[in-house]
């Protein structure tokens, strides 16, 4: 590699680059590997196995701890991926903690949201499923469900509906948006007492704002902002006060801020002398250039865009955008077909 910076404090040098792949519509397609991509990563590893440049998953999807899609990443794609390299758009949650540790709050979307809630240390969670069985008829449609929602943990939540639920977090995107924009209105009307008067809203996080993402389906699906907008609109109908929120995710520069961060903590993995891999020899090390690899214009693209330096935007045509020539309201610093091309371009260039 030509583009290395020389520490005093090592004998060893390390990349001034990083890579940050966006997965929905870049790296994965549902569950499958797209564009090249397990080959596209393997570049980025020594042949022992060995991380050679440093990058990360930045993806505004999410549903399951860190830890859990590091394993199931390393999978898929047949690398060795370190939860610490995958930021999920729900990741900043865990900066909350202090504020609600110990306060009920409600986790809602696919995969294991109170789980992830947990892992980042709030210490009374429950997911949106385990909330809603215990209130008797919350859902008036849910006898006409035909799925089957585990309430078994709900034994264990005993007094759970009298408690103040003191924040809703939308982890990933919700399954059954019927009842949970009934369950949230009632949350968020009632100052966290569902069935009781109206009360003062309660904090409401959402982990992205995205409108659509690329899912197996060729044209793109709705997502977490769909039902967000689903939600304020009924809210606002049927309550005094305009709903109130925060949402986290791409395009936000304090993700890509947290990108730089994330990427500079894993140069210590680089170094093959274990006694000089420690994070503060890396403390003057600076990026000349950070890719962001994406599909999604006016998320990733925009993003990067917004971010400034270091930051290059890379567009691939494997997930929103489709288009031949550069996107025309939030241009990329270069377009590609596939992100097997992005990391070939990125190699060439640093090497
Ligand atoms: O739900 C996932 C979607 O919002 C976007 O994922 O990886 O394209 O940022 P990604
Ligand atoms: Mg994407």
């Amino acid at each position: 590699l030509s583009s290395f910076s020389h520490l005093d404090s090592l004998s060893q040098s390390v990349p001034c680059f990083g890579i940050a792949f966006d997965i929905d519509g870049v790296i994965l397609r549902g569950h499958s590997p797209i564009a090249g991509s397990p080959q596209a990563l393997s570049q980025l590893y020594h042949h022992t196995g060995s991380l050679k440049v440093p990058y990360v998953f930045l993806t505004n999807g999410g549903g399951v701890p860190e830890s859990k899609r590091a394993s199931e990443l390393s999978k898929q794609l047949g690398v060795n991926i370190q939860p610490q390299q995958v930021i999920h758009g729900h990741s900043p949650f865990k900066q909350l903690v202090n504020r609600f540790e110990k306060e009920l709050i409600v986790a809602v979307g696919k995969g294991e949201p109170a789980d992830v809630m947990t892992e980042y240390g709030f210490k009374n969670v429950v997911s949106m499923d385990e909330y809603a069985s215990c209130f008797d008829s919350i859902d008036p449609l849910a006898q006409y469900k035909n799925w089957r929602v585990d309430s078994q943990k709900s034994s264990s939540k005993n007094g759970i509906s009298s408690q103040r639920v003191k924040a809703a977090f939308i982890v990933s995107d919700p399954i059954d948006w019927g009842r949970d924009i009934q369950v949230l209105c009632d949350i968020l009307r009632t100052g966290g007492l569902p069935g009781t008067d109206i009360a003062h809203q309660p904090p409401l996080y959402f982990a992205n704002d995205d409108i659509d993402y690329q899912a197996v389906f060729p044209s793109e699906r709705l997502g977490m902002a769909a039902f967000r907008i689903a939600l304020e609109s009924i809210f606002n109908r049927i309550h005094p006060k305009p709903l109130e929120y925060t949402s986290f995710g791409k395009p936000k520069p304090f993700v890509f801020q947290n990108a730089e961060i994330v990427l500079k903590d894993l140069l210590p993995l680089l170094v093959h002398n274990l006694k000089d891999a420690k994070p503060e020899n890396f403390d003057n090390h600076c990026f000349k250039t950070l890719y962001m690899i994406g599909d999604n214009p006016a998320i990733d693209i925009n993003g990067a865009r917004q971010a400034g330096r270091p930051w290059f935007s890379i567009l691939t045509r494997t997930g929103v955008f489709k288009g031949k020539e550069n996107h025309a309201e939030h241009p990329a610093d270069l377009v590609v077909d596939t992100v097997e091309e992005a990391v070939d371009y990125i190699l060439k260039k640093e090497c």
